[in-house]
């Protein structure tokens, strides 16, 4: 069909990169099609279901005619309560529901929120690189901002040097973004760390948004901190996604001061509806289930199985000699690519040759290069088979 109109995307549109992540879909239905059977460690989607206690609630909820009906973008009380008590038997922080909390239709929704919020064309956003690409794509290029990339450095445990950046840089900051537990790294983040970060952002003015979507998501014996136990003067972002298997439901949360909140209230008002009431009202009875900073039991049982499938992948690879670092928390493992790979583009092309999908560090961002991301979304026996696969074209 002859198409008449001339259609010219916004300029903001233009800004955007290619999405990397197609590429190796493409590349995936190729070798589907050919008949050739895929480990996918790629994507960061759990593979679990949903614990019982949450989807019973739901089932439950989603026949009373009053949770059909519009929510509001900011979330209803009863949510904004459950958050709110969370926050206290969970990091031991006071926050008023009324003023200082919000719903979200996930973390990444208020990823990109935030950003229409507070940043004016021209403005800089502190992005980590490598990093969740929503930062700088998402959110800071769609709101005509700069993102200035933060590297985050193997040398430094992956968290960013803020004596490296030029003050100058600091100085036009509105925002920065900061995530521990790290994807795609797997690193954490000490309170001395959260605490350096808070006084450069007071000394320079700018708002952190630290983005918690792991923060259940840890290993033995470690808890992750909440940025807001430093200071509550930023925002913290988390969502049910990880820490009850919930990607697919679509329902988050913004805590942190009012006035920050006022903004990302102000925005989702005019853009969105908030997540479903029936889902709030599943994720009240998950977050319910809290009553220290110990994870109950439905969370204890989603991290068991994914601790015991890091130690085979680390095992198996440390066998192979791809030496790699076992990550304290999420469910990623991140690793060099061998010396003898040029790029890990191409070196994941090779995997996918050989049947086995992860996801190339470039695909993170610039300082991502040289890596990989390894997702632990395979029972143990794919993994197995994965690293038997992955050894036959390798070689140390
Ligand atoms: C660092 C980080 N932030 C945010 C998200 C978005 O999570 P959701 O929108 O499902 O809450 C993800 C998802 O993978 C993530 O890895």
């Amino acid at each position: 069909m002859v198409f008449k109109i001339n259609i010219k995307y916004a300029n903001r549109i233009n800004r955007l990169p290619p999405y990397i992540f197609v590429e190796i879909e493409e590349l995936k239905n190729e070798k589907e099609r050919q008949g050739i059977d895929l480990i996918s460690l790629g994507i960061g989607d759990p593979d679990l279901t949903t614990p019982d206690l949450i989807l019973n609630e739901m089932i439950k909820q989603v026949r009373y005619p009053e949770n059909q009906n519009y929510p509001t973008s900011m979330g209803e009380q009863d949510f904004r309560e459950a958050v709110q008590r969370w926050y206290k038997v969970r990091f031991n922080i006071e926050f008023d529901a009324d003023n200082e909390v919000s719903n979200l239709i996930g973390g990444k929704e208020g990823i990109a929120n935030i950003a229409r919020a507070f940043v004016n064309p021209g403005d800089i956003v502190l992005c980590p690189s490598p990093g969740y690409p929503v930062y700088e794509n998402g959110a800071t290029k769609l709101c005509d901002g700069e993102p200035y990339l933060v590297p985050l450095l193997e040398e430094n445990n992956f968290l960013p040097e803020f004596e490296t950046i030029d003050t100058s840089i600091l100085k036009k900051a509105k925002l920065m973004y900061l995530n521990y537990p790290n994807n795609p790294t797997g690193a954490t983040a000490p309170k001395a760390f959260l605490k350096k970060a808070v006084d450069y952002a007071e000394d320079y003015n700018f708002i952190i948004v630290y983005d918690n979507p792991y923060s259940e998501f840890t290993f033995e014996d470690y808890i992750a901190p909440s940025l807001l136990q430093i200071n509550q003067n930023h925002i913290e972002l988390n969502s049910a996604s990880k820490m009850f298997c919930m990607t697919g439901f679509r329902c988050g949360w913004a805590v942190g001061h009012e006035d920050i909140i006022k903004g990302i209230r102000k925005v989702k008002s005019q853009i969105d509806s908030g997540s479903p009431r029936f889902i709030q009202k599943a994720v009240i009875k998950g977050l319910s289930e809290y009553t220290s900073e110990k994870k109950p039991k439905i969370v204890k049982e989603i991290i068991k199985t994914y601790e015991r499938r890091r130690d085979a992948l680390i095992k198996g690879l440390n066998g192979i000699g791809w030496k790699t670092e076992k990550p304290k928390a999420t469910f990623y493992v991140w690793s060099h690519i061998p010396e003898e790979e040029t790029n890990s583009m191409d070196f994941v092309k090779k995997l996918i040759d050989i049947g086995v999908v992860l996801t190339p560090g470039a695909g993170f961002g610039k300082f991502g290069e040289g890596f990989v991301r390894f997702a632990l979304t395979q029972p143990i026996d794919k993994i197995k088979e994965a690293l038997e696969r992955i050894e036959k074209i390798i070689n140390y």
